[in-house]
């Protein structure tokens, strides 16, 4: 099989990324742009989040999840902390995660370390989901291996019979990650592969050091 993409090629136009639109904190600059993505007609889910993790077979792993909240500490996504990514997490907290709105010719990546968030936020998170995604939490070993669809769609039928007309509560293996971020580099595409790159580092004194690098 071979495919030749070669010329496969898109200028990128749109706007710049010039020092005097820098804010000090790149949280303010993410909201900016998180906005700007989810008010754009032809972004569907600006909330896609491409998470890494360094896996315990030493691998990089990555994986879309939804981002749920972002606060001036970081960026939130809920999981099943059992799976490849909570275990990769729990041995190593480093992580990066990535968003990417094409339309707009924009990327960040964010650096930074992840930890669970408290447990009555995690548990206020899970108590607004739709019934189908509790059930869904505990039905599934997120990550393991089964044997067929079957099998799955029968452990579901197993806790729908078991909270049918009961509050479904939280189980203890699902809740939300906060990445806090070390680094953001904000990407802007831009005409003859001339792209603007902004790097954010955190600096021990908590400013941010802002550095432009070459595209
Ligand atoms: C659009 C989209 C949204 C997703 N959102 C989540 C999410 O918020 N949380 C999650 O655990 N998995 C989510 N997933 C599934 C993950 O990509 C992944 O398959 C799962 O978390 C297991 O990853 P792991 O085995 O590396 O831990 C989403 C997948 C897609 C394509």
């Amino acid at each position: 099989m071979e495919k030749d993409l070669s010329n496969y090629r898109k200028s990128y136009e749109k706007n710049p990324l010039l020092k005097d639109m820098l804010p000090e904190n790149p949280l303010e600059l993410f909201q900016k742009w998180f906005y700007a993505a989810d008010e754009f007609d032809g972004i569907e889910e600006a909330n896609v989040m491409h998470v890494a993790t360094i896996g315990l077979d030493g691998y990089p792993k990555n994986r879309v999840v939804l981002l749920k909240r972002f606060t001036w500490e970081g960026f939130i996504f809920y999981t099943n902390y059992n799976s490849e990514k909570g275990k990769s997490i729990s041995e190593n907290p480093n992580v990066c995660a990535t968003f990417f709105w094409h339309s707009l010719e924009r990327q960040i990546i964010i650096k930074g370390k992840a930890e669970k968030i408290a447990e009555n936020l995690s548990d206020g998170y899970f108590d607004s989901r739709p019934e189908g995604s509790k059930l869904g939490a505990w039905a599934s070993n997120q990550s393991d291996v089964i044997n067929s669809r079957e099998d799955l769609d029968l452990k579901l039928r197993a806790y729908e019979k078991k909270y049918q007309n009961k509050e479904i509560p939280r189980p203890d293996y699902w809740g939300g990650y906060i990445i806090k971020p070390d680094s953001m580099e904000f990407w802007q595409g831009r005409p003859n592969r001339m792209h603007d790159r902004i790097r954010y580092m955190l600096q021990k004194d908590y400013n941010w050091k802002i550095e432009r690098l070459e595209p």
